[in-house]
Formats: C-alpha cells, sequence, structure tokens
C-alpha cells in the first residue's frame, strides 16, 4: 500500500517509537578491547592513535580491569617483545610478553575473557607473518609448526581464545591439532579469516613496530578486491575447525562481513583496526565530525552488516557513552 496510506515517518516520529522498532543494536556485552602490552616499564602514547598506548603489563592490568568494570567482556592482546630474531620465537615463548600478561590478567580479573592474536611479525626482525625463504617469500607449511606452537604457549598460559591473523593456509587446522593433542581442546579458535592486505593497518604497525622490513603482505593478506574468497576462506576455516570467525578490516568491508555470516551462520567477529580510529581521531581533533555519534553509528554499521561481535579501540568510550545512554 503506497504513500498516503504507508507513510513511514510515523515509526520514526518520537524517541519512544524509532526505539521499538531498532534493528541493531549496540551493546558493551559486544566489544572486544585490543591491549598492546610491552616489555618495558610504563605506558607509551601511539602518536597516530590518540587515547592508545603502549602499556606494560601493570599498565595492561589495570585497562583490562576498567573495561571489565565498563562491561567489556573480552580484551585482546598484541605483545611487543624486547628482543626481536628471524624465526619470531618470542611467540611461542612460556615467558613471553603475551603469556605474562595473559597470566596476569586472567589472575587479576577472572571474569574477563582474554583472547591473543597469534601472529609472528610482531616478534619477527623482518616484520614478516612467517619464515622466510631464501628467496624472500613466506614459506606457508613451515610456518604452520611456528604458531601451532605458539597456540599452545599461548593456551598454556591461560588464553580464553586464541586468534590466529597470519593467514597462513591451513593454520586453522594445524593449530586445532596441536591444542587437542596437548589436552587443550576446549580452547576456541577465532580466526581471521578474511584479511586484507590492507593500507588501514598503518598505525598499528607503528604501535607493535611490526612493518615489514621488506615488501608487503600481499602474498598471504587477501587482495581487497575479492568478496567470493573471502567466502572461500571462511567456509575453510570453518571446515578446520573455527569456532569464530572474523572479517578485516571491518568500515571498508561492511559487504564481506554480510556474506561471511550469511553463508556460514558462524559466530562472526569484525576488527575495527587502527587506521579507521585513527581518522575518526583526526577528525575529531580537527573539529570535523562529532566523536560520539560518529563512533556510535560506525558500531551499529558493522553490527547490521552482521557481526556479532566488534574488535575497536573505542571500545572503552563506546560502553560508558552506551551506558549512560
Ligand atoms: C598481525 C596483526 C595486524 C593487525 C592485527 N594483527 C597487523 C598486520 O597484519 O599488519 C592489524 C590491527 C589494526 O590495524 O588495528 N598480523
Amino acid at each position: 500500500m503506497p504513500f498516503p496510506r504507508t507513510r513511514l515517518r510515523r515509526l520514526r516520529r518520537t524517541g519512544a517509537l524509532r526505539g521499538l522498532v531498532r534493528e541493531t543494536r549496540v551493546a558493551p556485552a559486544d566489544l572486544v578491547l585490543p591491549l598492546f602490552v610491552h616489555a618495558a616499564e610504563g605506558r607509551e602514547p601511539i602518536a597516530a592513535m590518540p587515547g592508545v598506548e603502549r602499556l606494560s603489563i601493570s599498565a595492561a592490568v589495570e585497562e583490562a580491569g576498567a573495561a571489565a568494570t565498563l562491561g567489556i567482556p573480552a580484551v585482546l592482546l598484541f605483545g611487543i617483545p624486547a628482543a626481536k630474531d628471524e624465526e619470531g620465537s618470542g611467540a611461542w615463548d612460556d615467558e613471553g610478553i603475551v603469556q605474562l600478561a595473559t597470566r596476569a590478567i586472567r589472575a587479576a580479573h577472572p571474569g574477563l575473557l582474554v583472547a591473543t592474536d597469534l601472529c609472528l611479525c610482531e616478534y619477527t626482525d623482518h616484520g614478516h607473518c612467517g619464515r622466510l625463504r631464501d628467496d624472500g617469500t613466506v614459506d606457508n607449511d613451515a610456518t604452520l609448526d611456528a604458531l601451532a606452537r605458539a597456540a599452545l604457549s599461548q593456551a598454556a598460559a591461560g588464553a580464553d581464545l586464541v586468534a590466529p591473523s597470519d593467514m597462513m593456509d591451513g593454520r586453522v587446522g594445524a593449530i586445532r591439532a596441536a591444542l587437542d593433542g596437548d589436552g587443550l581442546e576446549d580452547v576456541p579458535i577465532m580466526a581471521y579469516s578474511a584479511k586484507f592486505a590492507s593500507a588501514f593497518y598503518g598505525p598499528f604497525r607503528e604501535a607493535a613496530g611490526s612493518a615489514p622490513a621488506f615488501g608487503d603482505r600481499r602474498g598471504y593478506q587477501m587482495d581487497p578486491a575479492n568478496g567470493e574468497e573471502a567466502v572461500r576462506e571462511a567456509l575453510l576455516d570453518v571446515e578446520e575447525g573455527a569456532d569464530l570467525l572474523m572479517v578485516k578490516p571491518a568500515l571498508p568491508c561492511l559487504d564481506v562481513i554480510r556474506r561471511v555470516k550469511d553463508s556460514t551462520r558462524m559466530p562472526l567477529a569484525a576488527y575495527n583496526v587502527s587506521g579507521e580510529y585513527a581518522m575518526v581521531k583526526a577528525a575529531v581533533a580537527a573539529g570535523h565530525v562529532d566523536e560520539r555519534a560518529i563512533v556510535l553509528e560506525t558500531l551499529t554499521a558493522i553490527r547490521r552488516a552482521g557481526a556479532d561481535i566488534v574488535i575497536t579501540y573505542h571500545a572503552k568510550d563506546a560502553a560508558a557513552w552506551l551506558s549512560e545512554a
């Protein structure tokens, strides 16, 4: 029945009516806060990401506690080790930075979930996400063992979820087999299934000191032009035993989030990455946009696209705004 019998504006007239028919909600319970933990004392600002810092273990414990108090159910840990080597051995050091931080946060905040980013790029001196061949390319199969070792070490330290972000083929299956073989069959894998070779990771690489020393990541991360392939990546991760999937970055990939959700029906996270955060903060600092409105609209859009979980550096601010609303 067209206009004038149908008037969609009738349900937009008041806040109460709009609330009654709202299709998508964002709650603190949907958010995950990423934390950068460094093997140093104190807090260190990250120039491109105002409000985000590199944290010592005790500062990370404080931040995790602040997140938990705001109703955020999980943190995602990234480690910045004191030293890097060619293999990235810091990734599977039982006394490594992420392992120590995981234990400390778990002990201080037992109700909070600790997810650990599982990759080698923060630990290798060349900054690539895997073992290098002599020609400088990343050797997929030789990397799987290293990732499995790192997963075991993180899970043994108490990680509630391990989150492989390396984009090697077959890594979810290799990690699942290693965990199961070690009696860690209850540790879920949150797979960065569709992770694109994106310019939006720039500020993260500054934060983690993980920019590749040569070349780029296009030999293993996905071409941003490909949506069908993203669905194939997701389906393969499901077959290999992933428990949750992830699409990354979020805002340039809202269509991919929807397609992955519709084709897998899996619990799905989207990562609102460092470059997305940096752009918002720069526009806010310049006075061009309203921060609260733009952040809440962004998170709502990512949820509307199909993400159940949003990993975002805005998590604490957003959780505070959502609880006053
Ligand atoms: C590690 C990793 C990266 C991010 C998450 N895990 C960097 C990269 O792949 O270069 C990016 C997160 C962000 O930009 O916020 N492989």
